[in-house]
């Protein structure tokens, strides 16, 4: 198969990693890819939302399937456009991507097969939502309702925090029209988990889950990042608690999608409250996570291209995925003064050094350097990740590796892992 993987970040790094080993193979690109991903793939240099230009090019050279790797392209319609142009792309059509698109899409879905999550309601003045915050009193969770790039969510510990939620989105718009309207939420509470699920439309498998870290600072402090480590598995969810939760949130899903004649069809992203009655579900993502997808697929023994492929063709039913007994971890290292203004072009040196039996370096905003070095070239520079038979051997062996990356300008969290470990 001829294969086009879309996007620039570790995670399309780790997809690249894992489908340049499958046997169905013949070629893979990535647009536009990196310089980790380039010694996997051959990259192309559009950028991930140029629908019209990766159309043409998938049409040039004859790609069998375009693996889509963030929300943008998705949301935006890649998938109904490579359809249109009879290229198969596994990833949900824009209709099914509002999964991922809107909250109050989602909690309708929920409401409508009664999938289990914080109680809810929608608003569209300011007015009426400072009643309802009034009437609930804190903690209470404001959330924008459209896309904000994982910034348009307060979790209210008082009730004049939330307050100043719905002044900053609705009256002072700061998130343009996705805070035209705000759904606020019950605070739900408990241990967080990400549950991944392939899925074909009708049937899903798990692909496993993850606990993710979306601080920036050790401890769960500082602001929110797109993520700075991830490992799996998670002791407190084994896999009776992820069927169960296949059964009962993801599935009931996917056939309320049917039922509206938008199926779903990708991965599936159920981020999770391990709440003391039970699982809840606090959103869906319509893609993998980044670094989440990272220690997934360093723990899959199947090979991907095959599920994918089955995924496509609606034949889940009939596929089995198998993983290493392995714990894995990621440790992403990012650029000085991430989130807020990383700081750009600085060299990291070390990475043969770094380079052991179970470590696997992944790239994502980094440029070409001199001699073999890599240039910082945004926020999330690299995921050092590494596989062991626990938990803690591959927290070790993972740091061992970081220790020796040469990088003064770069820094990373030390307790991913640790408090499971
Ligand atoms: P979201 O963008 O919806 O994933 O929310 C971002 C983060 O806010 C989540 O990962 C949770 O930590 C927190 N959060 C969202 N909704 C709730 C809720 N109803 N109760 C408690 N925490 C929440
Ligand atoms: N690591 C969280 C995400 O990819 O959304």
């Amino acid at each position: 198969m001829n294969v086009l993987v879309i996007g620039s970040g570790g995670r399309e790094h780790a997809l690249c990693w894992s489908i340049a080993a499958s046997p169905l193979l013949e070629k893979l690109w990535c647009a536009p890819g990196n310089p980790g991903i380039a010694a996997v793939a051959t990259c192309v240099d559009i950028a991930a939302l140029d629908i019209v230009a990766l159309v043409a090019f998938a049409q040039d050279n004859a790609i069998d399937l375009v693996i889509p790797g963030p929300e943008a392209p998705l949301v935006a319609g890649i998938t109904d456009a490579m359809e249109a142009a009879g290229i198969a792309c596994f990833g949900p059509t824009a209709a099914a991507a509002q999964l991922e698109g809107s909250k109050s899409f989602t909690k309708g879905i929920t409401d409508a097969v009664s999938i289990p999550t914080a109680l809810w309601e929608r608003f569209e003045d300011a007015a009426s939502a400072r009643a309802f915050i009034r009437r609930r009193g804190a903690p209470i969770v404001v959330k924008a309702d459209g896309l904000t790039a994982g910034k348009g969510v307060v979790v209210a510990t008082t009730e004049d925090e939330a307050m100043a939620a719905i002044d900053a989105m609705m009256d002072q718009q700061v998130f343009g029209a996705s805070g035209a309207a705000v759904v606020i939420e019950e605070c739900l509470v408990g241990e967080e988990v990400s549950l991944f699920a392939l899925c074909d439309g009708e049937d899903a498998l798990v692909l496993g889950s993850a606990r993710d870290y979306k601080r920036v600072g050790d401890g769960d402090t500082g602001p929110n990042t797109g993520g700075m480590g991830a490992f799996t598995p998670v002791t407190n969810f084994p896999p009776v608690l992820e069927q169960a939760c296949l059964e009962q949130i993801i599935r009931p899903a996917l056939k309320e999608m049917v039922r509206r004649g938008t199926p779903f069809r990708g991965i599936l992203y159920a981020g999770l409250m391990l709440a003391e009655d039970g699982a809840k579900l606090i959103e869906f993502n319509v893609r993998f996570g980044d670094p989440e997808c990272q220690v997934l697929l360093l723990r899959l023994k199947s090979d991907l291209l095959s599920a994918f492929q089955a995924a496509c063709e609606g034949e889940l039913r009939n596929f089995d995925l198998r993983w290493h007994d392995t714990a894995a971890i990621a440790v992403v290292m990012a650029a000085r003064g991430y989130p807020d203004a990383p700081e750009q072009g600085s060299v990291i040196r070390g990475l043969d050094h770094a380079a052991r039996p179970g470590v696997e370096i992944f790239c994502a905003g980094a440029a070409a350097g001199p001699d073999a070095a890599l240039l910082a070239a945004g926020g999330r520079v690299l995921t050092v990740c590494a596989t062991g038979p626990t938990l803690a051997s591959a927290h070790d062996l993972v740091y061992a590796a970081i220790d020796a990356i040469q990088w003064t300008e770069g820094f990373c969290r030390l307790d991913i892992g640790a408090g499971a470990a």
